[in-house]
């Protein structure tokens, strides 16, 4: 018969690592569709799996969980303070436990005062932006922030200061130990990159893949959510993408990408149709989480593109 310690042990052991976070575009949803299009000459050998845009890393998770032979992965974003919680969770997730206990334990004793829950919330915020604690707090407080804040929204003003306000869950999760122990054994054989998904070009081997979630276009003017760090993420900068992925296709590493349809709101709006003409465009059908409006929060299809089987001719833009 098992033991209280060792059921606990087989528990965390066979747990299953998830996103930590609540994320725009988090792409749970998406994963089976994703999964049709991974190439299995690629997966079913010894391959390197590269993510320029991890955000909370729901498709780099599932890769890890379901391709235990992966000989490398490689993950990268622009925000700096996302990648060191990735970096705080891979080296010191024991201690990272400790303070998000503190925290949890600090907040949960408030239910039911507002004001004080406001207060405790407000404050924390303040010091998650004054950026003067050690690594491992402001890790702390970025998870404690995503889970307790309205609808999980990372956004940040000009001068990178969060500005999310306290959302309304009564007794919200801030410290899933049993996660964060099954994702600190999985990254140990990732590489944490923080920067411009360009500079993931020179982590490449042989067999690579790259799975691309940019930030979306938006959809319309004011339908959309699309800033994740203080850098606007606009048409430039989807050309630029596409450049990049074209040099990939080059190169002869597969990508796989997707964006919003923004044919599927607009039927002229041919942005995406004309920037990858080259390229295997299919549609597919997603709900979106992260919008205030439950009205809008409806199905729509986004895109999935990518370069397998691809007619290999380009168009410069
Ligand atoms: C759509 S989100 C990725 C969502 C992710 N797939 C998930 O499941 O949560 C886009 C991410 O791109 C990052 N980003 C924006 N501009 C970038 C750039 N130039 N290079 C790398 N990452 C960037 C943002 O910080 C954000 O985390």
């Amino acid at each position: 018969m098992l033991h209280d310690k060792e059921i606990k042990l087989k528990i965390a052991t066979n747990h299953t690592a998830r996103p930590f976070l609540k994320w725009a575009g988090g792409k749970t949803q998406l994963i089976s569709d994703i999964e049709r299009s991974f190439p299995p000459n690629l997966t079913q050998t010894n391959f390197t799996y590269i993510e320029p845009f991890v955000g909370s890393g729901a498709v780099l998770f599932w890769v890890l969980n379901n391709f235990p032979k992966l000989e490398k992965a490689v993950i990268n974003d622009i925000n700096e303070d996302l990648i060191n919680t990735y970096n705080i969770i891979t080296s010191r997730p024991k201690e990272l436990i400790s303070i998000l206990e503190i925290l949890q334990n600090e907040f949960h004793a408030l239910e039911g005062n507002e004001d004080n829950k406001k207060l405790y919330y407000y404050e924390k915020r303040q010091l998650y932006n004054s950026r003067k604690e050690e690594q491992i707090e402001q890790a702390a407080l970025f998870i404690f922030l995503n889970r307790t804040c309205f609808n999980g929204l990372y956004r940040v003003n000009r001068k990178n200061e969060y500005n999310v306000p306290m959302g309304s869950y009564k007794r919200p999760t801030i410290c899933d130990k049993e996660n964060i122990f099954a994702i600190s054994k999985l990254l140990q054989k990732v590489e944490i990159l923080c920067g411009d998904f360009e500079q993931t070009l020179s982590y490449t081997d042989k067999n690579s893949l790259f799975y691309f979630d940019p930030p979306y276009k938006p959809l319309n003017e004011t339908s959309s959510f699309n800033s994740y760090s203080k850098d606007k993420f606009n048409d430039s900068e989807q050309i630029r993408l596409r450049n990049f992925c074209s040099k990939l296709d080059i190169l002869n590493h597969t990508w796989i990408l997707s964006n919003s349809d923004v044919k599927g709101q607009n039927e002229t709006n041919n942005f995406f149709d004309d920037l990858y003409s080259s390229f295997n465009i299919q549609r597919v059908e997603a709900r979106r989480n992260i919008n205030s409006n439950a009205d809008k929060r409806g199905l729509l299809t986004e895109l999935l593109i990518t370069n397998q089987l691809s007619n290999r001719k380009y168009i410069k833009v």
